[in-house]
């Protein structure tokens, strides 16, 4: 899949770069980010990360977007999206890393990019997430973006020895429709 660039007014997503997946396993390091994320990728050696970039590089079905800061052209994070096109559903996901940036709205910007690029780009019935129970500012930050929780999935993951439940949270395209739109510019 093409990732385009997409351009708010604070945030520009563009597809990630080698070095910037490289680099982002520093993020995925850092407790305070790694302990909503599902996975420990810090852990991937150069050449396990080099192929999990190749292989979302190459997919058909899904997109990884740096997430950069219009006001410096600093990468702050990273996002990406699934498209599963049998079903006509995606699924999103998003990690801002550098910590200085999270809790200032750009959560929400991004996810509202997102959600309005693949509504109205991909044909989709429905977008969707899992998180954390124990992530309030995520799931507040969803839920200013128009997901609603769902249900629950009790002790989904398990990390450093404990189990964590998580949300699936979701937003229809009949829902999606009634909402006011973000302004953003795309080239392809
Ligand atoms: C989750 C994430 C993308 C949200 O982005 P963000 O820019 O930090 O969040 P925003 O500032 O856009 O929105 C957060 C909202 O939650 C609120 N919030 C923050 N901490 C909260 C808490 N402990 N309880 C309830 N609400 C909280 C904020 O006040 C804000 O709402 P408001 O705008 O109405 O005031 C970002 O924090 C992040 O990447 N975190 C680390 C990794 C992660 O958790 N990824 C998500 C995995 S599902």
């Amino acid at each position: 899949m093409k990732t385009p660039t997409l351009i708010s007014e604070r945030i520009t997503l563009r597809k990630q770069t080698l070095p910037e997946a490289l680099y982002s396993r520093k993020w995925s390091r850092n407790r305070r980010v790694n302990r909503f994320l599902k996975s420990d990728w810090g852990n991937l050696s150069d050449a396990e990360e080099t192929k999990f970039w190749r292989d979302g590089a190459r997919s058909k079905t899904q997109m990884r977007f740096s997430i950069v800061a219009n006001e410096n052209g600093e990468a702050i994070g990273g996002c990406d999206l699934k498209f599963f096109p049998n079903d006509e559903r995606a699924q999103v996901g998003i990690m801002i890393g550098e910590e200085k940036y999270l809790g200032k709205g750009l959560g929400t910007e991004v996810i509202k990019i997102l959600r309005d690029y693949v509504f109205r780009t991909w044909k989709i019935n429905r977008l969707e997430l899992t998180v954390h129970i124990n992530n309030p500012r995520a799931i507040k930050c969803y839920e200013k973006c128009g997901f609603k929780i769902e249900g629950t999935h009790f002790d989904l993951h398990k990390k450093n020895g404990k189990y964590i439940s998580a949300h699936s949270m979701a937003i229809l395209k009949k829902d999606w429709r009634k909402l006011p739109k973000i302004k953003f510019r795309m080239f392809e």
